[in-house]
């Protein structure tokens, strides 16, 4: 079955727009007459002659749907239309750049360059009255990135509220990202390897590894409670008893970020325990609407979780005291989620205002990463989770509050490492739009 492409030729010039009014204000704020982003440069290895896989400047792929050309450039002036350099190498060793074509094409000026350096001649002369965004390394005869804070912080913010077009790009991500992770539930479900199981991913997405948002998490038995388990392990387990999977898909720079977790046919209590998780993470997106504290609904998932945790034999304290002794905090030690687009942990989850400024994280919860109040046009993923991790249950142990902590229940759960299950969820004017719940009903 094939994924249904949005109409882009529709879909893009509104999102120009607004890209280009973001600039101009960009601009003023940062007192600047240009906007310049580099696409980026490769980066090779010590001593050798491997580049490490490219990743294109998010500020770069946010103007257009170009993710493999280093050493291309975009310069945008206040009611001009934007330029776009691009480098297609004489270069018989690679392959180079593709011709551009597609439905964003007509709306820039495109100046081909066959060298790297051939780039300077195309910029605005002047490099101190440009904004010019990108690593150090694009750095080209003087005209060397500055990345301004006033700018910077100005398009950060606006980043957060999506454009029609985004959401679109986000729903077909979603989707590839679904259809993949029904291939590798399938494969867990005949027993083969994390190793195995991530190639049925990736031919499911038809995506390489360097092509995802993000390294595959795919993780089986107590592996599920590293919580960025990147190893694969080639042979299969004797007994699966559970299945973690974290993956997602890109589609034109923007990802998903997708994590389900499944359970043997045997293990009935670990699957009853997804089941609870299951339905407090379906509550927890019902309340991405605007207005929503996103660190008051990670604070209410502690005290949702630690009910699951009651009710489930786990603890005997009540729910008010686990979250308060931190006992929510050993078997739940993320965030609730975090902003997602262009990158998988997009930019300006703290961010106060669109002149900067940080929104601190509340006491306790050191790696949240999404601390603004939700706003229509905003995508954040909900991704609790309960995990069975040592180190965590160690320092636990060690606690008073250990005596209320039913440890032989606990022990019988280190075989299934953890849960996770994560959704990307768009914040509108009423009614959530849940990205990836919404792209598994399209996969069947
Ligand atoms: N896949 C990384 C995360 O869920 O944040
Ligand atoms: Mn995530
Ligand atoms: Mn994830």
């Amino acid at each position: 079955m094939d994924i249904q492409h949005p109409d882009l030729h529709q879909l893009y010039p509104p999102h120009l727009s607004t890209l280009k009014a973001r600039a101009d204000k960009a601009l003023l704020r940062g007192g600047f007459d240009h906007l310049v982003v580099a696409a980026g440069q490769a980066a090779y290895q010590f001593l050798d002659d491997r580049p490490y896989p490219f990743a294109v400047n998010p500020h770069f792929k946010h103007w257009l749907p170009v993710t493999k050309a280093p050493g291309s450039w975009l310069v945008y002036t206040p009611g001009r239309k934007p330029k776009l350099v691009y480098l297609q190498p004489h270069d018989y060793w690679h392959v180079v750049p593709e011709a551009p074509a597609g439905y964003w094409v007509e709306h820039f000026d495109i100046v081909i360059i066959r060298d790297a350096k051939e780039a300077r001649a195309h910029l605005p002369n002047d490099a101190a009255r440009c904004a010019i965004l990108g690593e150090a390394n694009a750095a080209l005869d003087g005209f060397t990135p500055n990345n301004p804070a006033a700018a910077l912080d100005y398009l950060h913010y606006q980043r957060s509220y999506k454009t029609a077009y985004e959401l679109a790009m986000m729903r077909v991500a979603s989707k590839l990202g679904a259809r993949a992770h029904r291939a590798a539930e399938a494969a867990f479900r005949a027993g083969e390897s994390e190793f195995d199981i991530h190639l049925a991913y990736l031919a499911a997405t038809r995506q390489t590894d360097n092509e995802l948002p993000y390294g595959n998490i795919i993780a089986l038995n107590e592996h599920g409670a590293v919580l960025h388990y990147t190893e694969l392990g080639h042979a299969p387990p004797a007994h699966a008893h559970s299945f973690l999977i974290d993956a997602g898909a890109s589609f034109h720079g923007y990802a998903s970020d997708i994590t389900r977790t499944y359970a043997s046919a045997e293990a009935s209590e670990f699957s009853a325990l997804i089941d609870a998780v299951d339905a407090a993470q379906r509550g927890f997106c019902t309340k991405v609407r605007a207005g929503q504290s996103y660190p008051e609904l990670h604070i209410h998932a502690h005290h949702v979780l630690a009910g699951i945790l009651k009710d489930h034999g786990f603890i005997r304290m009540s729910a008010e005291s686990a979250v308060e002794n931190r006992v929510t905090s050993a078997f739940f030690p993320h965030g609730l989620g975090h902003p997602i687009g262009l990158q998988v942990h997009d930019v300006a989850g703290f961010q106060a205002s669109d002149s900067g400024g940080t929104i601190p994280r509340p006491a306790g919860h050191p790696y949240l990463r999404m601390t603004r109040v939700l706003e229509p046009g905003m995508v954040v993923t909900i991704e609790p989770g309960l995990y069975f991790i040592d180190m965590l249950l160690a320092e636990l142990k060690a606690k008073p509050a250990a005596k209320d902590i039913d440890w032989t229940k606990v022990d019988a759960f280190r075989k299934y490492g953890g849960i996770r299950i994560e959704d990307d969820v768009v914040c509108t004017d009423g009614e959530p739009e849940n990205l990836t719940r919404d792209a598994f009903a399209a996969a069947g």
